[in-house]
């Protein structure tokens, strides 16, 4: 990790940011799967920070070092002590070396900062790339690979006049944060506006929002449609062809896009009104493209008889009386109160979200996968009020785009989200929070701890 200094656009000046390596994003870091990998993560970064700190959040005052870091590989199933927990980040002049044994299916995962406190501004700083596992089932599928499969990593900034990155602070100079953050300008792998030339065939592309809060929406010039094959913990059971396609901070996306029949055309990629990228179709392909199995990688649905307990977790948001700020919390329960979650490794769980806010939290759990099973919509005013909850139609199945293995869900407001999920893997503790940086910074973000069974 280090500072350095990236182009975005041609006619923008340099921009400093702080990286993995000498680019943002980092390097793909591509792995198979059942084979380890060790990392070192050295922190070379400056001692001051590049924007900045709100010392009134927990785990960021003033008696921490300004500048910390600690590298969470997300989706990564991986031993406590390799995880990346937020309270053990370290300072510059130092590195660690982590375990990451990929005994997990073939998945687009991606590694970030995790440091407590600050984490929302190192990654806004540029410290996050993609962490490709593959395996056989994969390979089997001869999906497009080699230059025809590209990550596209997603993030918004904001930049000043003189093409440096803008944080947007609260105006309140000893407590500058901000409850979310959404740039003007939407960059692709880095690059504000970019292009990619393409051989009019198929392509598969591994999509990573790495925004702090964007949510985007994802379609096609001229309404064209494209197969989405996986979801974040991997491939769905087959392609499902969509024209646009949600994505909440930390989703990925895992699709491909047939160019064949638009040789000389151009297509955008954009989210809403906002233009990502464009793809330049050129005059023929040099390989054929081979069809999209109908098949892909089953997924056997998670049975609910099989839990052995279900959580009724409260998503809220809070006054602080003595600071008068705006607090996120998840169980009303705050970062530093007692360890409340605490499944027994092996066991099976249902985790229900109630999502007494106004937004869409996208709630990601460390070390698991999960599926979801539904989402309930509920009276939430008559809940506040007098506490007794009254259900509000059917219970309403996933999206075909996010019903395949997952581990950042959308908690939608007054809805009841469930998911279900077997904490395999390790004993030990790992967090669970919501994945807009700003509100995991200020409180929503708590411990759970896998226990022996
Ligand atoms: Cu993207 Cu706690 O993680
Ligand atoms: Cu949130």
């Amino acid at each position: 990790m280090r500072e350095t200094e990236i182009k975005v656009h041609r006619d923008m000046a340099s921009t400093r940011v702080w990286s993995y390596g000498d680019r943002v994003p980092g390097p793909t870091i591509e792995a198979r799967s059942g084979r380890g990998l060790l990392i070192e993560w050295r922190n070379d970064l400056p001692a001051q920070h590049l924007l900045p700190i709100d010392h009134t959040l927990c785990g960021a005052g003033a008696e921490m070092a300004d500048v910390r870091a600690v590298v969470h590989v997300h989706g990564a199933k991986v031993p406590p002590e390799s995880d990346g927990y937020p309270e053990a980040s370290y300072p510059p002049g130092r590195s660690v070396v982590c375990h990451y044994p990929n005994r997990q299916e073939a998945a687009t995962l991606w590694y970030h900062d995790h440091a407590m406190g600050i984490e929302r501004l190192n990654q806004y700083a540029g410290l996050f790339g993609a962490y490709l596992i593959r395996d056989e089932v994969e390979d089997a599928l001869d999906l497009p690979s080699g230059s025809y499969e590209i990550p596209l990593v997603l993030c918004d900034r904001l930049f000043t006049a003189g093409g440096q990155l803008n944080y947007p602070t609260s105006g309140v100079a000893e407590a500058p944060w901000v409850s979310e953050v959404n740039g003007d300008a939407l960059l692709v792998n880095g690059k504000l506006f970019p292009y990619l030339d393409v051989e009019p065939r198929r392509y598969r592309f591994r999509v990573v929002n790495a925004s702090n809060s964007r949510f985007y929406s994802l379609s096609l010039s001229g309404g064209r449609s494209f197969q989405q094959i996986g979801t974040d913990q991997g491939l769905l059971p087959a392609p499902v062809s969509l024209t646009s396609v949600t994505l909440s901070p930390a989703e990925r996306t895992d699709l491909t896009i047939d160019f064949s029949g638009a040789a000389g055309e151009s297509i955008v990629l954009q989210s809403q009104a906002f233009q990502l990228m464009q793809f330049r179709v050129g005059g023929s392909a040099r390989v054929k493209t081979a069809g999209l199995p109908v098949a892909l990688r089953p997924i056997v649905k998670m049975l609910e008889s099989e839990a052995v307990q279900t959580r009724t977790l409260t998503l809220n948001e809070y006054m602080d009386p003595k600071t008068r700020t705006m607090l996120m919390l998840l169980n009303a329960s705050r970062w530093h109160d007692p360890v409340t979650e605490r499944p027994a490794l092996g066991t099976v769980e249902i985790w229900k979200f109630v999502n007494l806010t106004e937004d869409t939290h996208p709630i990601h759990l460390h070390l698991v996968r999960f599926q979801i099973l539904d989402r309930q919509r509920f009276d939430a005013d008559g809940y506040a009020t007098m506490g007794n909850m009254k259900l509000i139609g059917d219970p309403v199945r996933p999206e075909p785009s996010e019903d395949g293995w997952k581990d950042t869900v959308q908690a939608h407001p007054g809805m009841i989200t469930r998911i279900i999920v077997r904490f395999d893997g390790y004993v030990g503790r790992y967090v669970w929070h919501c994945h807009v940086l700003e509100h995991a910074a200020n409180e929503m973000m708590r411990p759970f701890e896998v226990v022996s069974s």
